[in-house]
Formats: C-alpha cells, sequence, structure tokens
C-alpha cells in the first residue's frame, strides 16, 4: 500500500499534534510508542500518568515517556477549558456545573484541546462507540465553513486493480448521517471528492449510487439521489459527478455505456456516494469481507479540525495509519487557513 506511506511521509514532513484520549488502552499505548519512535506526530495521551507508565513499563514501550500525558482529572487548563465548553454550549443549556464534570471526561477534553489550539487532531474509537466520540466533536469542533454535515469516508484498497485508482476507491457516507436528505446528500459528494484528492491524491469521479440507472426506476429514494445529484453539480460545477447510478453503472464501462450513455463517470467512478448510512455502513463491510478489502476509515470529512474514529476491533497499525491520516487532514487545514 504505496499509498500509505506517502501519507506517513506526508505527515513525517510536517508533524502535527494528536491526542489519544484512551491513553490507557492498550493497543493505543502500542500505536503511540510506535509512532513517536517513527517521528510521525506529537502524540498526546490523555489518562492517569502513573497508570500510562506502568502500562508501558509492562508492554516495554520505550518511547510513551517522550509523548505528553494530561490527566482530564488534574492539569493546570482545567479551568480554561471548563470556560471554553460554557461559551460554547451555554445556548444549549451547559452549565459551569456541568461542563466541570465534562471537562473530565477524555472524548470532551481533547475536542476542547482542538478547539483551544493545543492540538491538531485526535483518534479514538478503540474504546468507545462512535456515537460517543463523534458527539462531541459534533457540539465542539463542528464543521469547516462552508460545509453542512459531517461524513465518514473509507479508502477502499480492493483486489481489483480494474477498478477505481488501481483499485484504490472513496466510499462514502459510512459511518455518519443515517438518512441524509437531498442537500446533505450533495455536501456528502463534494467532501467525498475533496477527501479523494487531499488524501488519496486522485482526481475524484464521483457516483451518486442508486437501485436505479438514469430514472430506470421510479421511486422517491430514487429520486433524492438524482436531486442531489443536481445540487452538487451546482455547487461544483467543475465536478466530475453524475447520478443516479447502479453500481455496476458506475463501475463496469461496458454496463456504464449501456446504461448511462454520455455520462462522464459511469463505468469509472472511484468515489461512491451511499444513499443512506445503511447502504454505505453494510456496502463498505461487503466489500471488505466477502472481496478481502482493506478498508481505511472512517475519515471523517467536513470537520473543522480531524477527529477519526476507529472500529472497537481496531489494530494497532489502524490506529497508526489514522494517525498518520489525521496529520495529513490538520495538514490541509493549516493550508486552507
Ligand atoms: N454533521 C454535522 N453536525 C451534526 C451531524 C452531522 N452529520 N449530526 C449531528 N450534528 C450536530 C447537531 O446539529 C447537534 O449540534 P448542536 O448540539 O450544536 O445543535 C450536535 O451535532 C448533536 O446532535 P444530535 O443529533 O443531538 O446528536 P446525536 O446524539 O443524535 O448523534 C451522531 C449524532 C452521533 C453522529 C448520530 O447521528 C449517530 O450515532 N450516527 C451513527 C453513527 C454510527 O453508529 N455509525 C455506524 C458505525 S461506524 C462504522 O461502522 C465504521
Amino acid at each position: 500500500m504505496n499509498l500509505i506511506n506517502e501519507i506517513i511521509e506526508r505527515a513525517k514532513a510536517d508533524k502535527q499534534r494528536i491526542v489519544l484520549p484512551e491513553g490507557t488502552e492498550t493497543r493505543t499505548l502500542q500505536a503511540a510508542d510506535q509512532l513517536i519512535r517513527d517521528e510521525v506526530a506529537e502524540i498526546i495521551l490523555l489518562g492517569n500518568s502513573q497508570k500510562i507508565n506502568i502500562l508501558a513499563d509492562q508492554l516495554e514501550l520505550k518511547n510513551i515517556r517522550k509523548a505528553i500525558i494530561i490527566d482530564p482529572k488534574n492539569h493546570g487548563k482545567k479551568q480554561t477549558y471548563t470556560d471554553l465548553l460554557v461559551e460554547l454550549r451555554q445556548s444549549k443549556g451547559m452549565t459551569p456545573e456541568k461542563a466541570a464534570v465534562l471537562v473530565e471526561d477524555p472524548l470532551y477534553l481533547a475536542c476542547l484541546m482542538i478547539k483551544n489550539g493545543d492540538a491538531d487532531g485526535e483518534i479514538a474509537g478503540a474504546q468507545n462507540t462512535t456515537g460517543d466520540v463523534l458527539r462531541p466533536a459534533l457540539q465542539i469542533i463542528k464543521t469547516s465553513p462552508g460545509v453542512s454535515v459531517v461524513s465518514g469516508a473509507f479508502i477502499m484498497f480492493t483486489k481489483t486493480p480494474q477498478y477505481g485508482k488501481d483499485g484504490i476507491l472513496i466510499f462514502a457516507d459510512c459511518a455518519v448521517m443515517p438518512n441524509p436528505t437531498a442537500e446533505e446528500l450533495a455536501s456528502i459528494a463534494i467532501a467525498s471528492a475533496q477527501t479523494a484528492r487531499g488524501i488519496v491524491g486522485i482526481e475524484p469521479r464521483v457516483a451518486m449510487l442508486s437501485f436505479s440507472t438514469k430514472g430506470s426506476a421510479r421511486h422517491e429514494m430514487v429520486d433524492k439521489v438524482a436531486e442531489a445529484t443536481r445540487i452538487a453539480k451546482e455547487m461544483a460545477p467543475d465536478l466530475l459527478i453524475d447520478g443516479e447510478l447502479q453500481a455496476d453503472a458506475a463501475l463496469v464501462p461496458s454496463v456504464g455505456a449501456g446504461k448511462a450513455p454520455g455520462s462522464a463517470i459511469a463505468g469509472q467512478a472511484n468515489v461512491l456516494v451511499f444513499p443512506s448510512l445503511e447502504a454505505g455502513n453494510i456496502g463498505y463491510k461487503l466489500v471488505q469481507r466477502l472481496g478481502d478489502a482493506e478498508a481505511v476509515g472512517p475519515i471523517l470529512q467536513g470537520m473543522a479540525a480531524p477527529v477519526n474514529d476507529l472500529s472497537r476491533g481496531c489494530s494497532v497499525d489502524d490506529i497508526y495509519r489514522m494517525v498518520a491520516i489525521a496529520a495529513n487532514q490538520a495538514i490541509a487545514v493549516k493550508s486552507k487557513k
């Protein structure tokens, strides 16, 4: 996977501060040790420093002592973050009392650190559910300017080089929005194209997937995808995007030519946008398991700063890679500013 090596090298060239809220989780510590050893990122671990150091000694992790360790219950900036949380969420009923409790939650603290400029990105989810990782990020970090929704993309490294870029494709949304509206789906398509360009380095050809190709079936779900395509074209006139398309019409040149003649992307799509989270989540897992593809993600797109979620079944390598991806996203965010 040369692409992953490129992502790691880009991270090394401009080291970002990545906070890992699950600082006492074994795989997280092992990944942190390797990331520090390889100088991929500056690692901030949240958790009790004594506990972290004892665990690191037991696991013979020699580099953990070079990490910045912050104990959520006891550190110098607790009041600063409490005040920040009240300021950000007062209109939603946040009181100083509630905030004082929440800042001790590592998932909230990590987001507050990013919001306050003390970290550049976060990776969590080895222990916590997707919802618990995302909620504080959506409340505190929020979407980047001009973006209405956060969504989750996977880089799929398939064993079928005839599709995408040598078998590499982007799938979205596979992680966040259960039932997007046409406007939200359009926003997901544009964010996915940016992920394809920024992280994978490919020129996106976006297919808006459905069970219908160009009116072959009639249903309100088909109308939504066709409308989302229209909105996305309006929002990004230069983007190569088409829909609604069935998956085979999107991927297979002969099928694309037959079902969607004249389409600029049918038969050559490298970004697949699914109509709902059900379709996206099931779709990526089927390709991963039945097609023996490697699924890297979910990469959260549309957030003002990178926060990436892990599967609770993740490996040390998964965490390592997601830190490198978050570092690349943070570099991209800074370069936009
Ligand atoms: N983009 C931007 N903002 C959002 C989004 C979004 N996609 N979703 C919610 N928000 C905002 C809301 O506007 C709200 O902001 P506010 O409080 O400032 O008004 C805030 O986030 C909280 O929103 P809620 O709707 O109250 O949050 P909720 O608890 O319902 O959950 C969540 C949001 C966690 C993303 C939910 O939609 C969810 O659980 N999605 C599914 C996640 C999941 O289980 N994925 C599958 C597993 S992942 C995998 O297999 C790889």
